[in-house]
């Protein structure tokens, strides 16, 4: 049974501009759900167990919306190309060698084993267009105990020879048996992954559209993450009103049923707003938006439109798999945007970032990223020993400053809802 106390040093989100910052507090869990945050433990919850974590820092397991595990064994690799080279280059060859069982299941293995002791409790991952492989990974994923979604990818044209499906019919009736495969897991979910319009014929798209909505699954892929991408979609598309636009028309994006969008560098208000009114969310990966110099996601717009959004690591465009990590970098880029591009695009503040990690990109897994009652209890209890202070610091200061400063091995547990995973 998933009932215990926590007692820690703990922080959570309430809305994009508030923290809840609770010292030397009682976090209750019960069936695997927060009942709240408390200074003393209530009459009703005496009797469940107080796990002590007093003085270290307590907060919500962090979402990684955005992020390619067959990329994770090249990360730091060829930082030296734009997008749609660096595909070419780099990405397709990776992936391509999933083909192998031995080798998929080999760097999957790392790749998971790393996610496990990363502070992400949350994911949304791309494979590859291979189905043994992506169950494989899945396979691997329920056994870490962590929660999410993985795509199996599809891919039917303008992709290299020895990394293409052979036709939109192979591709959809490969993604129809994944499907029927998926269902052995649980805690992992299928999500429709077309990878891109450029890689995805219109038959391909639509069909995709079709299966995602008899099957209410959800969908991620890319939008207007690159200049040269953005310019290569009109080509292909001249009938589509914008980028997002290939998305919806093929019923890949629609009101009502979630979808994801990594990047969004370059979407216009039309564009958040066409994401906004078909429950799409805006995935801001700042560290990959840098790496293949494709620009800065003018996050500020977002907010200010209402888009769901969330933070995603992108590897292996981003390197790291840490979203404490990413929301430092979210920080970092929006003052570029601030002093170099619009004065009128303020920078985000604390509150906005953890936010955007923890609950703001939760709520594409329901209620998860806070400690609010009824939320699914993902926690972390963080490790500051390596970063010691000579002076007493303020909760919000210890915050900010663990942001700044952790590393991936810098956690002491995890729990994902109520399920100690380390
Ligand atoms: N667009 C299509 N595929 C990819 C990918 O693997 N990484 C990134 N960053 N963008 C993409
Ligand atoms: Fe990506």
């Amino acid at each position: 049974m998933n009932n215990f106390i926590m007692k820690g040093d703990i922080c959570y989100s309430e809305t994009s501009d508030t923290l809840r910052l609770c010292e030397d507090a009682y976090l209750i869990c019960e069936n695997g759900r927060s009942m709240g945050v408390f200074t003393q433990i209530p009459e009703n919850y005496q009797h469940f167990e107080v796990l002590d974590y007093t003085g270290h820092m307590i907060v919500p397991g962090l979402s990684d919306l955005h992020v390619h595990a067959p990329q994770y064994a090249y990360r730091g690799l060829g930082m030296d190309m734009e997008l749609l080279e660096w595909l070419e280059t780099y990405a397709f060859p990776e992936e391509s060698g999933y083909k192998e069982p031995a080798y998929a299941d080999k760097a999957y293995s790392m790749f998971v084993q790393d996610l496990k002791y990363s502070p992400t409790t949350r994911f949304c991952a791309f494979a590859t267009i291979h189905t043994s492989a992506t169950l494989k990974l899945m396979a691997l994923l329920e056994n870490s105990g962590l929660k999410g979604y993985v795509g199996k990818v599809n891919m039917d044209r303008n992709s290299p020879d020895y990394y293409c499906e052979e036709s939109a019919e192979a591709s959809l009736e490969a993604t129809r048996e994944w499907l029927m495969q998926s269902e052995q897991f649980h805690n992992v979910r299928p999500i429709i992954t077309p990878r891109f319009t450029p890689s995805c014929t219109d038959a391909l798209m639509m069909g995709l559209g079709a299966i995602a909505s008899e099957n209410h699954l959800a969908v991620q892929s890319h939008l207007s993450e690159n200049l040269g991408e953005i310019d290569w979609v009109k080509e292909l598309c001249p009938d589509s009103k914008n980028y997002m636009d290939t998305y919806i028309s093929a019923g890949l994006a629609a009101p009502g049923r979630k979808s994801i969008m990594a990047h969004c560098v370059y979407s216009d208000e039309r564009e958040i707003q066409m994401m906004k009114d078909n429950d799409t969310y805006a995935i801001h990966c700042p560290q990959c938006n840098m790496n293949i110099a494709s620009g800065i996601a003018p996050v500020r717009k977002w907010l200010d439109i209402g888009v769901h959004m969330g933070l995603g690591s992108d590897v292996a465009g981003g390197a790291t798999l840490s979203i404490f990590r990413t929301m430092m970098e979210a920080r970092q880029v929006s003052k570029l945007v601030w002093r170099l591009l619009d004065q009128n695009l303020k920078s985000l503040t604390l509150e906005e970032i953890f936010w955007m990690g923890t609950k703001a990109g939760g709520s594409f897994f329901g209620k998860v990223g806070s400690f609010e009652p009824g939320y699914e209890l993902d926690a972390l209890v963080l490790d500051e020993s390596r970063m010691p202070h000579p002076q007493a610091l303020t909760l919000r200061q210890r915050l900010e400053r663990y942001i700044c400063l952790s590393e991936n091995g810098d956690l002491l547990h995890k729990y994902v809802s109520g399920n100690k995973i380390f």
